[in-house]
């Protein structure tokens, strides 16, 4: 999927707000419109926007090379990327392994070399991590089944492959899946506009549900596994996602299906013991009052709009990254896949995310 891509003086995002309807592409040349489209969710999802804020600060580095307070002007350009969106641990990983980079360089056109070959090396290792995603994912599943999945976890939410879908990608690959269900997840309704529109593409039977008709399907028995992405997941496997996750968790509960998160080591944040002091994101009223130009609500009505919920860990059957299946007690294998990690460095040192120790 053509999520995001360096021109060589621009990032190209695929406009999401657009899809399924149009495909309009924009080519972000300053940190301004690039932190509005990731604000906005232009370009979303939890690994996407760490790598659009990469190339962010790219742009950033092309721009201020010839003056002699670059670091400065581009350390706060940083802080602006930091700012967009609180949940997804991805973008202040990114931005972290940028801000490294940019006190190190000698001059400002070092500085743009060097953050351009980081960033690439940053979408080539999501790439790789999406392949070994799928297929540890597609190896949990016994024989042919239909998966259920919540918002988009695919290539649109990375740097083309995805995450959750990377595993139906590859179950599809192996003649393993019969259906993908898509929650249509209200209320910017990523599932159905941005998953079906995905699986489609790659020509994988797709069947939209509204997600209050999550718990009926998994009843019913049509499903054999849930698989969903992550925004950030605690040292003990609380992991917070697009809201909807948290209910959806539940009734394959009481189902007795199993609920797989599948995330990047990128997602994880070793700072955080629990879900508890995960940032949730609040979005406006607006995006529960209208949909699209229409009012769904009566005038005066309040609103609650958070974008994602924390699901806790006992719920969760096991967590799917590039490196291994982590299933409970998730906390010693957490701790060993990310200590000595590069992430675990450079959260410590977060733009825009509280200085806290890591979790022991
Ligand atoms: O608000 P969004 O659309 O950015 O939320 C995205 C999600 O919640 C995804 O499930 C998550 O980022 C995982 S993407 C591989």
């Amino acid at each position: 999927v053509p999520t995001l891509r360096w021109t060589g003086e621009s990032l190209r995002i695929i406009d999401q707000r657009k899809l399924p309807g149009r495909t309009v592409y924009i080519d972000c040349r300053d940190v301004g419109s690039l932190a509005e489209a990731i604000r906005t969710l232009a370009v979303r999802g939890a690994p996407a926007i760490g790598l659009a804020a990469a190339y962010g600060t790219v742009i950033s580095a092309l721009h201020h090379r010839g003056s002699s307070s670059f670091r400065d002007l581009v350390a706060s350009d940083i802080e602006v990327l930091a700012s967009t969106r609180p949940t997804a641990v991805n973008l202040f990983i990114a931005l972290s392994r940028q801000r490294s980079i940019l006190e190190a360089s000698p001059d400002g056109g070092e500085a743009a070399r060097r953050l351009l070959s980081s960033a690439d090396s940053m979408l080539e290792e999501d790439l790789a991590a999406s392949r070994a995603m799928g297929a540890l994912g597609a190896d949990l599943l016994g024989s042919r089944c239909s998966i259920l999945t919540h918002c988009n976890a695919g290539g649109l939410a990375t740097g083309g492959l995805g995450t959750a879908l990377a595993v139906l990608y590859e179950a599809h690959r192996r003649g393993l899946l019969e259906m993908a269900y898509a929650d249509e997840t209200r209320p910017l309704l990523q599932g159905s506009r941005l998953t079906a529109w995905e699986l489609r593409r790659a020509g994988i039977p797709v069947t939209v549900l509204p997600d209050s008709a999550a718990a009926s399907l998994l009843s019913s028995g049509a499903v054999a596994a849930v698989f969903t992405g992550a925004d950030r997941i605690a040292c003990n496997g609380d992991t917070a996602n697009k809201i909807g996750t948290y209910p959806l968790a539940l009734a394959a509960r009481a189902a007795g299906v199993p609920f797989y998160i599948v995330a990047p080591l990128t997602t994880f944040d070793p700072r955080r013991p629990d879900g508890s002091s995960i940032p949730v994101e609040q979005r406006d009223a607006g995006e529960v009052l209208r949909c699209g130009s229409s009012a769904v609500a009566a005038r005066g009505s309040g609103v609650f709009n958070p974008a994602f919920d924390v699901t806790p860990n006992h719920l969760i059957s096991a967590i799917v990254c590039e490196k291994a299946v982590i299933r409970a007690p998730f906390h010693e294998e957490i701790r060993l896949l990310t200590a000595g990690m590069a992430c675990a460095t450079f959260l410590s040192n977060a733009p825009g995310e509280q200085r806290e120790g890591l979790c022991e």
